[in-house]
C-alpha cells in the first residue's frame, strides 16, 4: 500500500513583502542573469510544452522546464553554487569590476588558493566543484551515507574531492560547518542558520535565472502568467527562490504555488500544519528515493518567504516520483520525452495523481485545476543515478497503486 498524499492549505499566506522577498526582485537579481550569461556553455534550458498530456487531463496548458542540460551538469543546482563562489571571490578581491568569468579567472584572483567546502546529496556539490575548478580553486564535498556511487563520481568528474560521511544529510551539514571553521575552508552551503546567511542567500539568488528564463519562454507560448507552479523542496531554498521571484513579478496575482516534499522528510508541510510561523524540523534516517529532497531541517531564510506566499504544502510517497519519471520517459504522442531523476520528476508524478485519481478529487477541486489552468513544473535534475533510473523506468520499481 502506498502512503497517502498529505496536504495542507497554507493558513499563514498573507502576501507579505518581507525584506527576504525583496532580495529576489528582478531588479536586484539582474546581475545574477548577467553573470550566468558570461559562463561557458550558458544557454536557456528548454521549456517543454506537454500539450497532449495537458489535453488528456483537461488542463489549459502544462509546461516543464528541463534542467538536465544546465551547464552540462545534469541539474539546476550549479546556478546557485557558481554565483555564490563568484560573489565570494569578487568580494575577496574587491576589484570593483563586473562579475564575469573573465574578471574572476584573471591572474590576480589566483594569488591565494582557496578551498570551498560543502555538504550535499550530490547536485549542489557538483556545482561547487565545477565553479571552484573553473576559477582555479579547490573544493571538498561531503555526502551523506548511502550516497549513490554515480553521484560521488559526478563530483569528482567536476573537479572536486568527494567524501562520503557516516551521517545523514542534516548531520553532514553540521559536521562540515565545524570542519570548515577549523580548517579555514570557505563553506558554501545551500541552507542558512543564525550567523550564516550571506552565502546561502547568494545561492538562492543564483537559482532565479531558471524562473527568469521560464517566464520569458512561457511568453513565447502565449502564456503571460502560469496559474499553478509546483515546486519540489528539500531544505526549501529552490522553492523559496522561485517563489520570491514570482512574488515580486506578480504580487497579489502570484500563481498558486504548491510545495512538494517526500513523506519521510516533509518538514515544511509539518511547519505549515502546526501553523505557528515557526519551523518544525524532522530527524531520522531520511529514507526516500528522492535523494535531492532528503532533508529534515529546512532553511529558515527560505521559510521566511514560503510561509507568506505559498498556497499549499504537500507530501507524497516515493511511488509518485517513480511514476513521474516513468510518465516523462514515455510521453503521449506528440509530447517530448524528458529524462528526469526522482527529485526532478516528483511534481509531475503528484500532478498525475491529482488529475486522475478518484482519491484526489477534493484536492483537485480545491486547487482549481481545470481547462483554464496553465501549470508550470521544473524537472530539476536529469538521470543523476543511472542504476536507480533504470530500475524505476525499466523494472517498475515503486509501482503506483491508485486504489
Ligand atoms: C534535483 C533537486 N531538486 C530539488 C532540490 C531541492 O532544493 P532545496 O534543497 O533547495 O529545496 C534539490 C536539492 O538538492 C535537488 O538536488
Amino acid at each position: 500500500m502506498m502512503n497517502p498524499m498529505v496536504w495542507q492549505l497554507n493558513r499563514l499566506k498573507d502576501l507579505h513583502p518581507t525584506p527576504e522577498v525583496q532580495a529576489f526582485h528582478p531588479g536586484v537579481v539582474q546581475p545574477v542573469q548577467e553573470y550566468h550569461a558570461t559562463l561557458p556553455g550558458y544557454r536557456f534550458t528548454p521549456l517543454h510544452p506537454l500539450s497532449t498530456l495537458a489535453r488528456h487531463w483537461n488542463l489549459g496548458g502544462l509546461f516543464i522546464k528541463d534542467e538536465s542540460s544546465r551547464f552540462g551538469l545534469n541539474a539546476f543546482k550549479s546556478l546557485g553554487g557558481t554565483y555564490a563562489v563568484a560573489k565570494y571571490l569578487s568580494r575577496t578581491l574587491d576589484h570593483g569590476q563586473p562579475l564575469t568569468t573573465h574578471t574572476l579567472t584573471s591572474p590576480g584572483t589566483r594569488q591565494r588558493s582557496l578551498t570551498f567546502a560543502t555538504a550535499t546529496d550530490g547536485n549542489h556539490g557538483v556545482g561547487i566543484a565545477w565553479a571552484a575548478h573553473q576559477f582555479g580553486h579547490q573544493s571538498i564535498v561531503f555526502m551523506p551515507r548511502g550516497t549513490a556511487a554515480a553521484r560521488v563520481q559526478s563530483v569528482r568528474a567536476a573537479g572536486g574531492q568527494a567524501e562520503v560521511t557516516a551521517f545523514n544529510y542534516d548531520d553532514t551539514v553540521a559536521w562540515v560547518a565545524a570542519e570548515a571553521a577549523e580548517r579555514g575552508w570557505v563553506l558554501v552551503q545551500d541552507t542558512s542558520w543564525p550567523g550564516y546567511q550571506e552565502i546561502p542567500l547568494w545561492i538562492m539568488q543564483g537559482y532565479t535565472t531558471l524562473i527568469y528564463e521560464a517566464l520569458q519562454q512561457l511568453q513565447d507560448f502565449g502564456v503571460k502568467r502560469p496559474t499553478h507552479v509546483f515546486l519540489q523542496a528539500g531544505v526549501g531554498s529552490f522553492a523559496a527562490a522561485v517563489t520570491g521571484f514570482l512574488a515580486n513579478v506578480f504580487a497579489s496575482a502570484i500563481p498558486l504555488i504548491i510545495v512538494v516534499e517526500p513523506t519521510q522528510t516533509a518538514s515544511l508541510l509539518r511547519s505549515a500544519t502546526v501553523g505557528d510561523g515557526q519551523l518544525h524540523s524532522l530527524e531520522g534516517p531520511m529514507q526516500t528515493v528522492m535523494a535531492g529532497l532528503a532533508c529534515g531541517a529546512p532553511n529558515p531564510l527560505a521559510w521566511d518567504i514560503l510561509q507568506h506566499w505559498v498556497g499549499m504544502f504537500l507530501s507524497c510517497p516515493d511511488e509518485m516520483a517513480a511514476r513521474g519519471t516513468r510518465i516523462l520517459a514515455n510521453p503521449l504522442a506528440g509530447d517530448p520525452a524528458v529524462i528526469s531523476g526522482e527529485s526532478g520528476s516528483v511534481t509531475l508524478g503528484v500532478l498525475s495523481h491529482i488529475m486522475a485519481s478518484p482519491l484526489a478529487q477534493t484536492l483537485r477541486q480545491s486547487l482549481d485545476l481545470n481547462e483554464q489552468s496553465q501549470v508550470l513544473l521544473v524537472s530539476t535534475e536529469g538521470m543523476t543515478d543511472p542504476v536507480l533510473y533504470r530500475r524505476l523506468v525499466w523494472d517498475g520499481l515503486f509501482p503506483y497503486d491508485a486504489s
